[in-house]
């Protein structure tokens, strides 16, 4: 049987991991990671992406096309909580964009729009643009617009 002091300590230890993230990532960061809601992988996309970052985590991204626009998107990553982020965010903001201009988006954006990363998780975002990019290579090297 679990006691109480043991339970105690527990919900300690949540809180302060709770607070050590807030000190360390934005409020954006924050709620994308605790509710990812693109995380998974679309049934029969017309394209996916998978790339593996700097650090060795990997994402991959697939995509719902409809005449040369962003229909629908999902990211999987086996990467950190900031990867995660910028997993989700990139996939709702590609989400309505023709493919041109996904392929334009760049890891600033996603920056951006996170409220910042701390600096050594900026790689984070870049592999978020470098899979949503290679997702759209792929289509187009199988004939996809
Ligand atoms: Fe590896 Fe974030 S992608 S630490």
């Amino acid at each position: 049987m679990i006691d109480d002091d043991f339970v105690n300590m527990v919900k300690e230890l949540q809180k302060k991991i709770e607070r050590e993230e807030e000190e360390t990532y934005s409020k954006v960061v924050i709620s994308e990671y605790r509710n990812p809601t693109n995380f998974g992988f679309l049934k029969k996309p017309e394209a996916v992406g998978m790339v593996k970052g700097s650090c060795g985590d990997t994402m991959k991204i697939t995509l719902k096309i409809v005449e040369g626009i962003i229909q629908d998107a999902r990211f999987w990553t086996d990467g950190c909580g900031a990867t995660i982020a910028a997993g989700n965010m990139i996939t709702k903001m590609a989400k309505g964009k023709t493919l041109q201009e996904a392929n334009n988006m760049n890891s600033n954006q996603i920056l951006d729009a996170l409220d910042g990363l701390p600096k050594e998780h900026n790689h984070c975002a870049l592999l978020a643009v470098n899979t949503l990019h290679d997702a759209i290579n792929n289509y187009r090297s199988l004939g996809g617009k």
